[in-house]
Order: C-alpha cells, then sequence, then structure tokens
C-alpha cells in the first residue's frame, strides 16, 4: 500500500472511531496536514450528525467550511469531545512529535482542550526514539536567535525555516540531530527559554489513542 492509501485507512478508521460517539450538539477538534485533511473529508457526509468544528490551523478551517462544516472559536466552546489529527513521529507512549506543518501552537492547544485525542498516522511515522525529525520551536520572531542559542546549549542544531510565519504571526525553528531520551523533561525544558511559544513534542498531553495505519490493517493503541 502506498503511504496516501495508509492516510485514508486511518481517516476511516477515525471516523469508525467517533461516528457511534456523536451528538448533535458535538463540536470537534480538527488538526491540521495531509491525514487529517483526508479525516475532513471523510467527515463531510456527516455534517448534519453534529455541530461544527474548532480548527488547529487556518487551513483546515477553510476545508471545513468548504465541507458545510461550521467552525467554532475555541473560546466560544470550551471542551471538545475528540481532537483527531496526524503526527510527525510516534512512540510506543503516545508521545508525538507535531508541527510539520507550522500548526503545533494551535494544535497543542486543541489538543489540550479535549477529552481523547485521537492521533492518525501511517506506519512510517512509528519509532522507538523520538527525534529523528527535526522538532520544530515556534518563537517569537524578536527572540529567535536568543532561542537558537539556547537550543544549541541544549545539543540541538536549530534551522530557521525560512519564509514561514505561522497563524500566530511567529517563526519556526526546526531542531536537527536533536534525539530525545525523555520528551516530558524536554517539553517543558524547552517551554521554559523566554520566547518559546510552543514546541512540537505533545508529550505531557499525548495522545490517547493511536490508530496506525500498516500493511496488515489499521492498529488501534492506547498509551504503554
Ligand atoms: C502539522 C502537523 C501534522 O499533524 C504533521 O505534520 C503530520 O502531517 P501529515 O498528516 O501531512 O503527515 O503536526 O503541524
Amino acid at each position: 500500500m502506498t503511504q496516501d492509501e495508509l492516510k485514508d485507512a486511518v481517516a476511516a478508521a477515525a471516523i469508525d472511531e467517533i461516528r457511534p460517539r456523536l451528538e448533535r450538539d458535538s463540536v470537534l477538534g480538527i488538526g491540521t496536514g495531509s491525514t487529517a485533511n483526508r479525516f475532513i473529508d471523510r467527515l463531510a457526509p456527516l455534517r448534519d450528525d453534529f455541530r461544527g468544528a474548532v480548527a488547529s490551523s487556518e487551513a483546515s478551517a477553510e476545508r471545513l467550511r468548504g465541507h458545510g462544516i461550521e467552525v467554532f472559536e475555541l473560546n466560544s466552546v470550551g471542551t471538545v469531545p475528540f481532537y483527531i489529527d496526524g503526527a510527525d513521529e510516534v512512540n510506543a507512549h503516545l508521545h508525538l512529535i507535531k508541527g510539520g506543518g507550522g500548526a503545533l501552537t494551535r494544535e497543542k492547544i486543541v489538543a489540550a482542550c479535549a477529552e481523547r485525542f485521537i492521533c492518525i498516522v501511517d506506519a512510517s511515522k512509528r519509532v522507538e526514539r523520538l527525534g529523528e525529525f527535526p522538532l520544530p520551536v515556534e518563537v517569537i520572531p524578536m527572540a529567535r536567535s536568543y532561542v537558537a542559542r539556547e537550543l544549541v546549549r541544549l545539543g540541538a542544531d536549530p534551522v530557521y525555516r525560512e519564509g514561514v510565519v505561522t497563524d500566530n504571526g511567529n517563526q519556526i525553528l526546526d531542531c536537527y540531530d536533536f534525539p530525545i531520551d525523555d520528551p516530558l523533561t524536554m517539553e517543558a525544558r524547552l517551554n521554559a527559554i523566554v520566547g518559546v511559544v510552543t514546541n512540537g513534542l505533545f508529550a505531557a498531553r499525548g495522545a490517547d489513542v493511536l490508530l496506525l495505519g500498516t500493511e496488515q490493517g489499521v492498529e488501534r493503541t492506547t498509551p504503554a
């Protein structure tokens, strides 16, 4: 199967996961990226079975609206029963690296407000140790060089993602050559650097359910 077919399979599995629990007043949290897009497309026929969605990016909001799904501000919703999103890497504890698409801050905020975070990925995203994928860090623009120096002190090789401005008006540093043995500690340490808005480690609030697309079918797991 191709990677795209595996992404399709997990998007379909996520629909099966939430469908029995959808209520007319449900507002769903929806992530960002090519896997999340496939989920959005499969959600469209169910649009009359729930109230709407909160999106983790302008791009996803636009796609949802294009399907006739109402998009709400998170502040007017409070909590969401589900947050469905992809990831760049996932380990056995369902700790994640996210932010390859640059939406990490809003993704983390919506995930924080979710009763259940359902992560949908193809098998290439599963790793023993996080950090092969360069870890994104969103920074306030004036702090970029300072934060980069602090990241070097922590052992990373930060690279400015040139030309990218996040939905929040900020910039991104991608941390290369940065294997992460203790995601919980590193997430907190990175957050403590002045000028960091968010980092792409989702360990303090990882996924609750992983739907992993493999050649043998979709595997459903919960944290080890
Ligand atoms: C965007 C993300 C995405 O979930 C992550 O990059 C995976 O994307 P894709 O589903 O396209 O592989 O974190 O910021």
